[in-house]
């Protein structure tokens, strides 16, 4: 079973099982921690579904530019770490992946 494992704003840490072809986002919204608002829905200019990738697994996609210039906007935007989850697509290989969601900034 490949597994994602996920602290949340307060420091709870659990773990959920990936769904190949759904992106981080789903798996965090369908979840239902509050810390991913997701309100654009995926299209990648709210940055509600900013996450601190702290520990990286399989094939993360680069960057593209417009997620750079939101994120960069935000409080906590650290530049190691910080993604939108919207734009990171899970497969099996992302097995072992650590995500820290961040408390609320809006
Ligand atoms: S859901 Fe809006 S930027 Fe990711």
């Amino acid at each position: 079973m490949s597994e994602i494992f996920i602290t949340d704003a307060d420091g709870k840490q659990s773990s959920l099982q990936i769904k190949p072809g759904l992106s981080l986002m789903e798996h965090l919204r369908d979840a239902d921690f509050d810390e991913v608002q997701a309100i654009c829905g995926g299209c990648c200019s709210c940055a509600t579904c900013h996450v601190h990738i702290q520990s990286s697994a399989g094939d993360i996609p680069a960057m593209e530019e417009n997620e750079e210039a939101l994120l960069e906007l935000e409080d906590s935007f650290d530049s190691n770490k910080s993604r939108l989850s919207c734009q990171i697509e899970l497969d099996e290989s992302h097995h072992g992946l650590r995500v820290v969601l961040l408390a609320d900034e809006f």
